[in-house]
């Protein structure tokens, strides 16, 4: 196994791993290694079956289930189908996943550890340039990068997610379609409130955790002036130096952290071009 780094703020590329064979302990300790050293990992070149992508989850963690079932393959319920292809005039997948700045279901009380995506199609242009590339941008190097007195000023503070609010924002810029939350799914994903500074569970590394538009608020200091504040952290976050730019190949696995990342999926596709992508999620823990 021999792991590349890309060279930017996040992500490596790991070499000599078929996925779809067995994976000694060994290997799968380095992986998890991988990851949490560099935020993001990608496999090139992989044929993995849904039921084995799940397999892959479980090596990692415990596999979660995606908050919303709709989409998910019903004998594989863990797979979470992204897609904007449509069949019988009707989605077969997350049209929208994705498309601002965010941390995986930061609205939830126990967000995801890691994400695991595998390209099964991915969407290429007139010229045979793939569509559709994933932005990474390392929400600990920004950490880093702060003034001290700006991280003395987070230290303790928190920050409201709201799942409702992530998907008017995304609405409002045109990047979603979805449908506004039924009754029951605005009780279920009720706003939470997490730390604006977490720190990574198993590196202890510090990382901003907070998102414009899915951010509402900051217990403690006035409206105007909170979401200023979530709109500098969020410009902090996705500043030039703290991304990494993955271009989609077919057959990626990708696998990020969420504990130390942020992302963005870039939208710049249309049907005809067809995007499919098999998406697991590991359990995380609470973020403090
Ligand atoms: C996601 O945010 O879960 C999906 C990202 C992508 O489709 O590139």
């Amino acid at each position: 196994m021999e792991i590349l780094p890309s060279g930017d703020a996040c992500g490596a590329e790991i070499r000599g791993v078929d996925l779809a064979g067995p994976l000694d302990e060994a290997t799968r300790a380095a992986i998890l290694q991988a990851l949490v050293a560099h935020g993001m990992i990608v496999f090139r070149d992989q044929d993995v079956p849904a039921t084995r992508q799940v397999e892959l989850t479980e090596m990692l963690g415990e596999a979660d289930l995606y908050s919303l079932s709709e989409y998910c393959l019903a004998d594989q319920p863990e797979v979470l189908l992204v897609s904007n292809i449509q069949e019988d005039g009707r989605n077969i997948g997350l049209a929208d996943a994705g498309t601002t700045w965010h941390t995986d279901s930061s609205y939830l009380e126990i967000p995801p550890f890691a994400t695991l995506l595998h390209a099964i199609e991915v969407p290429v242009d007139g010229e045979g340039r793939v569509l559709g590339d994933t932005l990474f941008a390392s929400a600990a190097m920004a950490y880093d990068l702060l003034e001290p007195d700006l991280k003395q000023r987070l230290d303790g503070l928190q920050a409201i997610h709201s799942y409702e609010a992530k998907h008017r924002a995304r609405a409002r810029l045109g990047r979603s379609d979805r449908n506004p939350p039924k009754a029951e799914e605005s009780e279920r994903l009720a706003p939470v409130l997490h730390p604006i500074v977490r720190r990574h569970p198993v590196s202890g590394r510090p990382a901003l955790f907070v998102t414009a538009g899915e951010c509402t608020a900051i217990p403690g200091i006035e409206e105007a002036e909170a979401l200023a504040l979530i709109d500098r952290l969020t410009m902090l976050v996705t500043d030039g130096r703290t991304i990494h730019r993955h271009h989609w190949r077919r057959g990626d696995f990708v696998v990020w952290d969420n504990c130390q990342l942020q992302h963005l999926a870039i939208k710049d596709y249309a049907l005809p071009q067809r995007r499919l992508m098999h998406r697991t999620q590991v359990k995380g823990t609470k973020p403090a």
